[in-house]
């Protein structure tokens, strides 16, 4: 049987997935392929560890250059993660002539318009399926399935670490605190939390989701990034009062002709498909101009559903070798050079809804005051609460605004919260609504 020569960098976590899963469907997959992925070397600094996989002898090596320099070595499997040795060795492969696929959505999200041209300069393959969603197909769905559609916006719960803290904050009404703890234990979170919990594994994400669905360059640093550190027990009980639930969704919109890319703690309406996903499930929601709503769902992250998405772009390069073809799929979903630049739009100029929880005094006139701060800044009130009196502390006073400008409210708490009145800085979440039947 045809044999397609693989190696594969870094045997961690995903890596020792992928030997898992070729091993366990190898022959299915050489019944849907035609050829044998043949794995012919492993790198990685670490080679005693027992990973509790059986491996051939020879087959792991700490020196780059055996993959990097082997002719007969046809794809590259980056999953060293980090954009420092990952970066040179995807650059190194496409050199040599090599398809690449990774996983690695930082390196994606910082260096992957680089890398997509040096792909199509040496008429390459690289593929990241894995990068966004672990096992969940997104990144085929978007260049592939929808590629007959305009897309108009996506909201994707892709980071399982934050989903699940906000999930157990929800169900069990306990501070973030404890729940990142627990997650920690779980080995849930990235090595540096601070990824998953401060929306950066998000925004990496996004800006690549972005990037896919709208053919144009997004920087990491044009992707508005807040975590969810500061959501407490008491927003999401007031969330629940008001028929939302709070999710981090990372969210890209093509409005008036620019491109949103937001990642921040959303409040959306309990009755959407997105507000029940819960745990470490990811779920991605894209709408398409002519397949309207679609929603894709599943692992995104752990050694199996990643690796089944690293096997599936490493099935379709073979295929594209086995057929001696180059070039069919552009990796980012648009040729290279019909690729154009789209302005991203400021996020002071972004329109919502917004949820607001002041801390005052109780005394009378609190609550005209601060209405007539947001009337002068074009803000119009949908609904308030206004709890009981409490002796010990500020009262919060919590109202739903109808669609604003966020220079508008920021501005607006930027008045409010140097009042005399006001005791505690105003927490602001963002509100997304969107229609059932068309997903807008
Ligand atoms: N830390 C990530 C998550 C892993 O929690 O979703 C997958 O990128």
């Amino acid at each position: 049987m045809h044999q397609i020569p693989i190696g594969i960098f870094g045997l961690g976590t995903i890596g020792t997935g992928v030997m898992r899963v070729l091993e366990k469907n190898g022959a299915l997959i050489r019944r849907r392929l035609g050829a044998e992925i043949a794995v012919r070397k492993i790198v990685d600094l670490d080679i005693t560890t027992d990973r509790g996989i059986s491996i051939a002898p020879g087959l792991l090596s700490t020196g780059a250059d055996d993959i990097l320099k082997d002719p007969e070595i046809q794809i590259v499997v980056e999953l060293i993660g980090g954009t420092g040795a990952s970066r040179d060795v995807v650059r190194q492969a496409l050199a040599a002539g090599k398809h690449v696929v990774t996983a690695n959505k930082a390196l994606l999200a910082e260096h992957g318009e680089e890398l997509y041209t040096l792909a199509q300069q040496h008429q390459r393959r690289i593929a990241f399926e894995a990068s966004i969603g672990g096992g969940i197909p997104i990144v085929q769905a978007i260049r592939e399935g929808l590629a007959a559609n305009r897309i108009e916006s996506i909201y994707g719960i892709v980071n399982g670490t934050a989903n699940y803290i906000l999930t157990q904050m929800t169900e069990a009404g306990a501070p973030f605190e404890a729940v990142l703890k627990e997650a920690m234990a779980h080995g849930y979170a990235e090595a540096d939390p601070s990824y998953d919990i401060e929306g950066i594994d998000s925004a990496h994400k996004l800006a690549v989701l972005a990037s896919l669905a709208f053919g144009t360059p997004v920087a990491l640093d044009q992707v508005y990034t807040e975590g969810i550190s500061r959501i407490t027990p008491v927003d999401i009980d007031y969330a629940r009062s008001f028929g939302y639930k709070i999710k981090l969704l990372g969210i890209t919109k093509l409005v008036n002709g620019q491109v949103e890319a937001r990642v921040h703690p959303t409040m959306i309406s309990e009755k959407t498909l997105l507000a029940q996903v819960d745990g470490v499930l990811n779920a991605i929601y894209v709408n398409g101009d002519a397949v309207g709503p679609s929603l894709y769902y599943g692992k995104g992250a752990g050694a199996l559903p990643t690796a089944s998405a690293v096997i599936s772009d490493l099935i379709d390069i073979s295929r594209d070798i086995l057929h001696g073809v180059v070039g069919r799929v552009p990796p980012a979903a648009y040729l290279q050079a019909s690729r154009e630049p789209i302005a991203i739009r400021n996020m002071d100029d972004v329109h919502c809804r917004y949820f607001l929880r002041f801390g005052t005094v109780d005394e009378p006139g609190v609550l005209s005051r601060i209405a007539g701060v947001l009337a002068q800044h074009q803000i119009s009130i949908a609904s308030v609460i206004q709890k009981g009196r409490r002796a010990d502390g500020p009262v919060p006073i919590v109202m739903i605004t109808h669609r604003a400008m966020e220079r508008n409210v920021k501005n607006a708490l930027q008045e409010t919260d140097s009042l005399e009145i006001t005791r505690d800085k105003t927490v602001l979440i963002r509100i997304e609504d969107w229609r059932h039947e068309d997903g807008k």
